[in-house]
């Protein structure tokens, strides 16, 4: 017997299988049912939701011999020929491999002719945003005057991208991450059928770990029992989940402090051969950087970091390697990337990209931190005293301000304006309530016992004043 990975065995034939997206399902068996299926959708969504799933059960809901209908049979001859990827009027079309005009060119030679088997030719277009600009001119044409018996669907993980004289012509649906819940159910469910021995935490590490998708979820559990066999136990997973071996973060900090930009590519072809997840990976590059932060900026880094002396000795002194103020740099801009690597149709090329460009980050001092360096300046040259940013000094800000207003008001000072300082401080205090929702602020804030006072960009050079 050929072993099928999870996410094959368990692809949902039906509708009623499929997890989550209960309004996609609904809307389209409904649309079946009242023979008002469009000619063009656009699924979004991140990757591993059942986007391409539920395209292939729409296809087989048109073709079924015993259709069209929102139950489709998988028993006659058009839904089996799906099932087993061949069917020769449902057309899929890698959008990443086939990005040019000439692969577009004969689908629209293709689509002149009337399906030999189906009621229907279906064409689902996989990462329709990596298309070029002629190809999707050349799309356009097609979906401006659709052969009356096809059927387009469109997926993809970046919607943003996908130009909006196609999007206009779609009917769109939004793909939504799949609960925790959802996801541990499922993989319950697997467990049972595959005689797979997983404790619940060990169930939560997987969900927590595959974010939403429950690809990723699948997945996993397949490493799982490829290193475990069919038990597994939390401390395997743990392994599998990618305690990232030091070592290897030790190299990608080493290359990204010392500027060494060629390095990244081996790297991340070390993290790959290991079977480590990118982005869990990436997580833990988070921490390491985090690491670093923190030993260089508290003095007994050793309560709040659970490692030996000989760690904290390590990280103490890769932090030497650069500023305080550039590895707090550096760890808020890799907490930006991560969206971005999870949303990421090719998570090595956009890991290599970002990693390379932090290797580079150095030599970049942002626009808006030039900005307020020459304010300073400026600001130093009009008040010589050199009054530090003190809280104290906010605090005498505040109290000055409020001493004045009454002074404002008696300049007939228009009540506009007025409103709009209340606007403006009422706008600062959502900025900050906003920023201390994020739980990484929050972490950072408890670690250094620290408080708001204003959310600028950081500023460069401060720290030796
Ligand atoms: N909503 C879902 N319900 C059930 N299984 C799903 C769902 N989403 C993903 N899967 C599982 O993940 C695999 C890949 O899903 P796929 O539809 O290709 O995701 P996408 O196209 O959104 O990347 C499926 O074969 C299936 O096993
Ligand atoms: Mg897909
Ligand atoms: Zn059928």
């Amino acid at each position: 017997m050929t072993y099928l990975i999870y996410a094959r065995k368990y692809r949902p034939k039906t509708f009623e299988e499929m997890i989550g997206q209960k309004t996609v399902v609904q809307t389209l068996q409904n649309a079946i049912k009242n023979d008002r299926v469009s000619q063009a959708y656009i699924f979004s969504g991140m990757r591993g939701i059942g986007k391409t799933t539920a395209a292939r059960i729409l296809a087989k809901a048109l073709n079924c011999q015993h259709g069209p209908t929102p139950t489709p049979c998988n028993k006659c001859e058009f839904c089996k020929e799906v099932n087993e990827d061949h069917s020769v009027d449902v057309i899929e079309i890698d959008g990443a491999s086939n990005r040019g005009i000439d692969e577009v060119r004969s689908l629209r030679e293709g689509v002149k002719y009337r399906p030999i088997h189906s009621r229907h030719k279906v064409i689902i277009i996989d990462e329709v945003h990596m298309l070029t600009r002629e190809a999707f001119n050349a799309l356009l044409k097609t979906l401006e005057e659709p052969p009356p018996h096809t059927v387009f669907i469109f997926a993809t993980t970046e919607f943003h991208k996908v130009p909006a004289t196609i999007t206009s012509r779609c009917q769109h649906f939004e793909f939504k991450k799949i609960s925790q819940k959802e996801i541990i159910n499922h993989l319950l469910d697997i467990t049972k059928k595959e005689n797979i021995t997983l404790s619940p935490s060990g169930l939560s590490l997987i969900a927590e770990a595959s974010d939403g998708s429950l690809r990723d979820a699948q997945s996993l559990l397949d490493q799982a029992v490829a290193f475990s066999g069919e038990v597994i136990n939390d401390e395997d997973l743990k392994e599998i989940l990618g305690t990232i071996k030091r070592e290897i973060l030790f190299k990608f900090s080493e290359s990204i402090l010392g500027e060494k930009p060629g390095d990244i590519f081996s790297l991340v072809e070390n993290v790959i051969e290991y079977g480590y997840d990118l982005r869990f990976f990436y997580k833990e590059l988070i921490q390491h950087f985090r690491n670093l932060l923190l030993v260089k900026s508290v003095k007994k880094a050793q309560d709040l970091l659970p490692l030996n002396e000989e760690d904290i000795n390590d990280l103490q002194e890769e932090a030497e390697k650069a500023s305080h103020e550039e590895l707090l740099r550096y760890l808020v801009v890799l907490q930006q990337g991560e969206q971005g690597l999870k949303f990421s149709s090719h998570p090595r090329i956009y890991l290599e990209a970002f990693l390379v460009k932090l290797c580079h980050f150095k030599k970049i001092a942002p626009l808006e931190s030039i900005m307020l360096e020459i304010e300073d300046i400026k600001k130093g040259m009009e008040n010589p005293s050199g009054t530090k940013f003190t809280e104290n000094t906010i605090q005498k800000e505040t109290i000055r301000q409020e001493e004045e207003e009454p002074e404002f008001h008696n300049q007939k000072m228009s009540e506009d304006v007025s409103k709009e300082i209340v606007k403006q401080s009422s706008k600062k205090e959502r900025e900050i309530e906003a920023a201390l929702k994020d739980p990484s602020v929050q972490s950072f804030m408890n670690v250094f016992n620290a408080r708001v006072l204003s959310i600028k960009p950081i500023k460069r050079g401060q720290e030796k004043e």
